[in-house]
């Protein structure tokens, strides 16, 4: 199992003011983490407390019908083409970044054992989509188009360029070419993927985008390049089996969620960084500052009363950031829990040739970059202590699906912990909505008229 080690957030160790009594803590909140976890799990089956993702690991049917699927369009294309955003897109673009061999879309076909490169275009920059349409053979391309609501403009343009250059070049058959994962019965998507006869894949009820990475969302794009997913789904299962302990003492997501809890209530630690000493992972971080921040950052608690909390998370990665962030985190405002990701073994090992013995750079010589680069996460977690700066560590035997699923899902239990400690709806976003009706109003989208005047005229005032 994947491990948690508090020691660096003990007042002993970085002293009363930025440290917490964290068995006493423990201790204290023994009861109210017991029944926080006992609550969710006895709520996760009703309708409309969007806890389904808790119930993911045991979907044998998606798994069976995306592998059916996978299987089937095995050795068809040559690649694939994610169009989603967000939390349609974030999981997907972590855990195979994590999984698949590094280079992926660069390695020949024989060195990727034919299964196809993968392509996510989670945003809608103008060159970027024109960039890769013009390197795709979209006769040789598998598009996997996600979008939960089914009416996100950003996908949705996306899907309508793809499809009218696809319609143009393929002809009838295109429709091959396109597979939809999407609710099972409302939206845009839905509508025209039953119309047009696409294969589709649902996402399901009571599962938001940003834990949605374990259902079809996610699994799909992992099983069309060959990743294990039951190797995933095994990773889930054991995870959520150790989560459902609620002795706090026992629960790593508990006990993570309280400490970012206590840290940004009683020690002004308003920041969570996401620092895993891993490039596979570095995405990793991207999917946690969706999570974290989407979750929650809100304005109002459950009573109705104006909070306004959440921390910030942010993403760094090891040793890449030691010499771009590392300076502000041990020097700057004490205002930060950083959670470093330790992978014990790697699947490879770098040797670092013994030449150069009698210059300042003999000391390498002999040793391998795996040495250096946990050296470098132990060094910077010392010297961060030394500064006074609390962080925890998480830590993987290794890099591999069972693994990468076990801290994915042990991150989506700890965030729905601590909603409940700082008393918000985890699983709304309110806050993104505004922006968003702004935006139908300015492209034009009917029924936003009003929203148009008013934006005019704010506009209007801005300038
Ligand atoms: O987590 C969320 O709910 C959001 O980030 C959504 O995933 C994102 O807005 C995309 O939504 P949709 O899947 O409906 O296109």
């Amino acid at each position: 199992m994947i491990k948690l080690d508090y020691r660096n957030v003990k007042s002993a160790i970085v002293g009363n003011e930025n440290g917490l009594e964290i068995e006493q803590e423990f201790e204290n909140h023994r009861e109210k983490i017991a029944q926080v976890i006992s609550d969710l799990n006895k709520r996760k089956d009703k309708p409309g407390q969007w806890l389904q993702w808790m119930n993911l690991g045991y979907n044998e049917e998606t798994v069976w019908l995306v592998k059916e699927y996978a299987s089937l369009v095995r050795n068809r294309f040559e690649n694939i083409l994610v169009l989603g955003i967000g939390g349609s897109a974030l999981g997907g673009i972590a855990v195979t970044e994590a999984l698949l061999k590094p280079y992926w879309n660069l390695l020949t076909e024989e060195q990727r054992n034919n299964y196809p490169r993968i392509f996510f275009l989670d945003n809608i920059d103008p060159d970027q989509i024109q960039g890769l349409l013009d390197l795709l053979d979209l006769k040789k391309t598998l598009v996997n188009v996600i979008t939960k609501s089914g009416s996100t403009a950003e996908t949705m343009s996306q899907y309508m360029i793809v499809k009218d250059l696809m319609e143009k070049e393929l002809g009838d058959d295109y429709r091959k070419n396109i597979v939809a994962t999407t609710d099972k019965k409302t939206g845009f998507l839905r509508q025209l993927a039953d119309q047009e006869g696409y294969k589709t894949f649902v996402v399901p009820d009571d599962v938001g985008g940003r834990f949605s990475v374990f259902s079809a969302v996610g699994l799909l794009p992992f099983a069309l390049v060959g990743i294990d997913i039951d190797e995933i789904i095994s990773g889930i299962k054991d995870m959520d089996l150790a989560l459902k302990n609620t002795d706090i003492f026992e629960n790593i997501a508990a006990q993570n969620a309280l400490i970012h809890y206590l840290m940004d209530t009683n020690k002004g630690k308003k920041l969570s960084v996401m620092m895993p000493y891993s490039s596979r992972l570095r995405y990793v971080s991207d999917w946690y500052v969706q999570l974290w921040a989407e979750s929650l950052g809100k304005e109002f608690d459950n009573q109705g009363e104006k909070v306004n909390c959440g921390p910030t998370p942010l993403k760094a990665l090891g040793a890449t950031d030691q010499h771009s962030q590392i300076q502000l985190y041990n020097e700057g405002p004490n205002n930060k829990i950083i959670n470093f990701i330790r992978i014990e073994n790697f699947d490879n090992t770098v040797e670092i040739p013994r030449i150069f013995e009698y210059t300042g750079l003999g000391y390498l010589g002999g040793k391998t970059i795996n040495d250096l680069i946990n050296a470098e996460a132990d060094a910077t977690k010392v010297a961060l202590v030394d500064f006074g700066r609390p962080n925890v560590t998480i830590s993987l035997p290794n890099i591999n699906g069972y693994y990468v699923a076990q801290l994915l899902y042990m991150l989506e239990v700890q965030t729905a912990i601590a909603g409940e400690l700082y008393n918000i709806n985890t699983f709304s976003q309110p806050g993104v909505e505004q922006a968003k009706n702004y935006t139908y109003a300015l492209m034009g989208r009917a029924g936003y008229e009003d929203s148009a005047k008013t934006l005019q005229e704010k506009m209007g005032a801005n300038a």
